[in-house]
């Protein structure tokens, strides 16, 4: 039985969760008595940081959909079991940037591929693991890509490239993920400024997973 917290911190690109998760990251680490974990999908270490390099570039634009799905549940997989796992037994408490959510939000809602068989696999390749809590950062499509756009330091991957319908198909998807999981998944307002949403983000946290 794991012993630590998994969070996830999830949503659609531009939301903001990857800043977030840097800025309460210092408040985690002083609340928390054992060690945290920051990692994102798909990468996190070496096996899946080669997969998401093939999976993001821009150069490869004939991927077919469910060729993509298969990548980033692979990533997932060793993710999991050699980073993942071995720190929940640890006690520590982990932070994912993106996790099963996010295939179900693009490749299912986004692509179109059916969400029961990418649910099904994502059980598949995770046990069936959970997040203990999943923090989903809200951000309508138009403004996450113009954040996007003005952020000249992210890197610009091929799902970047991808046009507003798919994004808005996204977080349609992520806005049905929040109400079909209510006790899992909390939904956080991110188009305001960056400290208020970290704020809440760190409150929920503390209330939700680190009150005793
Ligand atoms: P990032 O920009 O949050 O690092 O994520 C990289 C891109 O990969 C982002 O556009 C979301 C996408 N993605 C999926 O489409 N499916 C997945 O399962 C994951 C983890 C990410």
């Amino acid at each position: 039985m794991a012993k630590g917290i998994f969070i996830s911190f999830e949503g659609p690109d531009g939301a903001g969760k990857t800043s977030v998760l840097q800025k309460i990251l210092p408040s985690l680490k002083q609340g928390f008595g054992n060690e945290v974990l920051v990692t994102r999908e798909p990468g996190g270490v070496s096996i899946a940081e080669s997969i998401r390099d093939l999976i993001l570039d821009i150069k490869h634009t004939n991927m077919d959909d469910k060729t993509e799905l298969l990548l980033y549940i692979a990533a997932r997989r060793q993710h999991l079991v050699e980073r993942i796992l071995p720190a929940l037994e640890k006690g520590s408490l982990v932070l994912a940037d993106r996790f099963i959510d996010s295939s179900v939000a693009y490749q299912g809602y986004g692509r179109g591929l059916d969400t029961a068989a990418v649910t099904w696999l994502n059980d598949f390749a995770t046990d069936g693991l959970k997040p203990d809590l999943t923090l989903y950062f809200d951000v309508d499509s138009e403004i996450g890509l113009a954040r996007i756009e003005q952020n000249k330091d992210r890197e610009v991957n091929r799902l970047d490239l991808e046009k507003l319908e798919m994004h808005q198909r996204v977080r349609s998807g992520y806005l049905k993920l929040a109400a079909e999981h209510p006790d899992r998944i909390v939904t956080i307002d991110a188009s305001r400024p960056l400290d208020e949403v970290a704020a809440e983000a760190l409150l929920i946290i503390q209330q939700r997973c680190l009150k005793n």
